[in-house]
């Protein structure tokens, strides 16, 4: 059975760490999911999936599109979607509307958002209609233009309380975990020990609940350089470069079939 909300919850409370990964395609979410606590069918599909520079470009249509084959999938993690750039941001009939019909449609078991405290009241209101929201912090990739870049966030201490801030009234307004990316360490271990809730980080140091990393990054799949938090645990790209040249020297060979 998947995890729900109340499973990942309890672990923070008995220590145990959440392990989490992004997935855009049935056969990676079959292959992680027995490994993972949390599976986040990220926007991130907009770099790794459709080779955009940002997120900004992905639709409700194609998070609901990769959910659902996502789903298929998952029978052991949690699964989560995020809600693309301006599906949630312009109004809270809009976020109602976009996460009910990621719900419905994917038949994951949250949403995510990017939060800022314009979007407090959307993550009640979500709570209120039976959805539960992932609230992200720290360096959120659809304020791109706003950082004129991907550029670490809370480096100076306005900054970091601003994060802290937004992180307890995210807790205090029914957010069920806290996505932490790309904030100092300390800032995220004093956030993980602040909130009940649990916290899921992404270069944002040891100290959280729980770690997610891009799939596509951690196997080595899109190429170098990744950014500085990631760990390479394989280098597909590599062994399907070397595989398919191995493939292209046989059939002008003939020697295959
Ligand atoms: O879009 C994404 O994949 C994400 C995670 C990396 C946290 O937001």
């Amino acid at each position: 059975m998947r995890k729900s909300i109340q499973d990942l919850q309890a672990m923070k409370t008995n220590n145990e760490l959440i392990v989490a990964l992004t997935a855009y395609d049935y056969q990676t979410a079959s292959i992680i999911d027995s490994y993972c606590d949390f599976i986040l069918v990220g926007d991130s599909l907009g770099n790794v999936f459709q080779g955009e520079d940002t997120t900004l470009g992905v639709s409700v249509d194609n998070v609901i599109y990769h959910g659902s084959c996502v789903s298929k999938g998952v029978s052991n993690a949690h699964l989560s979607i995020d809600m693309p750039f301006m599906s949630y941001q312009s109004s809270i009939p809009d976020a109602l509307r976009n996460a009910g019909r990621i719900i419905k449609e994917t038949k994951a078991q949250s949403v995510k958002l990017e939060i800022s405290f314009d979007t407090i009241p959307t993550i009640q209101k979500l709570g209120n209609a039976g959805i539960p929201v992932v609230a992200h912090v720290g360096l959120c990739p659809q304020s791109y233009n706003i950082y004129g870049g991907y550029k670490k966030q809370g480096k100076k201490k306005t900054d970091q309380e601003y994060i802290f801030t937004l992180s307890k009234e995210a807790e205090q307004n029914g957010a069920s975990i806290i996505v932490l990316e790309g904030i100092p360490d300390n800032l995220a271990s004093k956030i993980t020990k602040a909130l009940k809730i649990p916290t899921i980080g992404i270069g944002a140091g040891k100290k959280c609940d729980g770690q997610i990393l891009v799939t596509e990054d951690m196997l080595g799949i899109t190429p170098s350089p990744h950014p500085s938090f990631v760990k390479n645990y394989s280098n597909l790209r590599g062994n399907i470069k070397k595989s398919v040249s191995q493939y292209k020297n046989e059939v002008k060979k003939r020697k295959f079939p």
